[in-house]
């Protein structure tokens, strides 16, 4: 796992560059800071003394880690008087999001706590599901500050906080060490290592990835259209995706997608069959999120642990690229107990919460003075490497937008129709462009 610092290094120089900005962290800063807070069962001794017991239900996508059960436990501890249910959603993110407008669509109060993904604050602020955190931040000085700024904006929505980061995700290749050294730098080298490495060390496929028509479909268009000069949206919200960039790397994105070292069922792949097949040991490289760290160095389920190593993505003509991902602790609107709920939602998204999220499924700490914890530290060789949390900067984002859903759906089925053959490139960057200036403009 020994490479892992300068590659990483190199490709994601900037994926953080946003949220830098607020990086002065001291420790211990939020989630112990209940001096303020007067309103609500903040810290133990205010739960124990008014020793009411309260249920709240907690809802995530699938987590094959093991880290959702670990900080449920922890809280718990912290929190006698509440027991947290937890709720487990379907992995894909899609899937997830859709359940939740059902529920709070019709004011369910079923869930209290939920993670969304950073592509759901504005529509959910907007769609009045989650609840305002800003009384509860003030009152117990949970410090904003501590966060990468980019996290903790994309909670934001005009001007009030709706969620609160729990850790942030980019992308990565992963590659066998016991394969190559060397993985590619750019894409065109990763089709020929993937076409020359395909079988070795026991492997069926040289490259996997999510090409399934869903968000991760999303995220994948969005990096490789970055990596050679692409963009959905200009910095203006301006649709900007019908470019000789964006078609350059929607072309290469389908012919490694129709390649024969994908697997024959790659349409159908989200994370968690990249995940499978990855630890599976059926791959020599694959595209996938930091937590998948955790799942390879997993004595019992991986038969990869000691082999698998992580580098930028390959870059296009332009650079490497990832897109921004992450996900947000978040509270029901319809909730019947806000104060609880809030306890919660200010453990996940603290220093204590953060902490076990990263120990147990490597994810990616939004607080920056974690990457200097020696536990963090060991828990994953990615955190150590201060050009990691640099580069988390250069992460592409999803477009901010309240109708985010409908944008996402037009990418995902013009980018599909090209991964089967049933449109080119240009005729997908044309009907995107058109497509979404008219959403748009509604
Ligand atoms: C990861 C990212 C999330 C993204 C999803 C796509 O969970 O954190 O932001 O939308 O993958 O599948």
């Amino acid at each position: 796992m020994q490479q892992t610092k300068k590659l990483l290094l190199l490709g994601l120089l900037s994926l953080f560059a946003v949220f830098m900005v607020a990086c002065s962290g001291d420790d211990g800063s939020e989630s112990e800071t209940n001096d303020t807070g007067s309103d609500n069962a903040s810290d133990e001794s205010a739960s124990e003394s008014e020793g009411e017991e309260v249920t709240i239900v907690y809802a995530t996508g699938v987590d094959t880690t093991g880290k959702v059960q670990a900080q449920i436990e922890e809280f718990m501890e912290l929190h006698p008087n509440i027991t947290v249910d937890y709720r487990e959603m379907p992995s894909d993110t899609g899937q997830q999001h859709d359940q939740y407008v059902t529920m709070f669509s019709s004011q369910s109060s079923e869930i209290d706590v939920f993670n969304g993904d950073v592509i759901w604050p504005a529509e959910f602020a907007q769609a009045n599901y989650a609840l305002e955190l800003d009384r509860f931040i003030e009152a117990d000085g949970f410090d904003l500050e501590a966060h990468f700024d980019g996290p903790i904006q994309a909670g934001n929505f005009n001007g009030r906080q709706w969620a609160l980061p729990l850790y942030i995700d980019a992308s990565f290749l992963y590659y066998r060490t016991d394969i190559t050294d060397t993985p590619p730098a750019t894409w065109d080298e990763l089709i020929e290592q993937a076409e020359a490495l395909q079988g070795e060390g026991d492997t069926q496929f040289g490259y996997i990835t999510q090409a399934s028509q869903y968000e991760g479909l999303v995220t994948n268009f969005v990096e490789i259209i970055a990596s050679y000069g692409g963009a959905v949206v200009d910095e203006n919200n301006e649709v900007v995706v019908n470019s000789p960039e964006t078609i350059k790397g929607l072309e290469k994105l389908a012919e490694i997608v129709q390649s024969d070292f994908v697997p024959g069922n790659i349409l159908n792949f989200q994370e968690i069959e990249t995940e499978n097949a990855w630890i599976a040991g059926d791959s020599v490289f694959a595209r996938n999120w930091p937590y998948m760290q955790s799942s390879s160095s997993d004595e019992e389920r991986s038969s990869v642990v000691d082999n698998v190593d992580i580098a930028p993505l390959p870059a296009g003509d332009e650079g490497s690229s990832s897109a921004l991902g992450g996900w947000m602790a978040m509270i029901n609107r319809y909730t019947e107990h806000p104060e609880e709920s809030w306890e919660l939602v200010k453990y996940l998204a603290g220093e204590e919460g953060q902490k076990t999220g990263a120990i147990v499924g490597n994810h990616a700490p939004t607080i920056e003075s974690l990457y200097d914890d020696p536990e963090v530290q060991e828990a994953a060789p990615l955190f150590q490497n201060p050009q990691f949390v640099e580069g988390l900067s250069a992460a592409v984002p999803r477009p901010v937008s309240p109708i985010y859903p409908e944008i996402s759906d037009i990418i995902q089925i013009e980018v599909s129709q090209v991964l089967t053959g049933e449109q080119t490139a240009e005729q997908a960057a044309e009907n995107m462009q058109s497509k979404m200036e008219a959403a748009m403009a509604e």
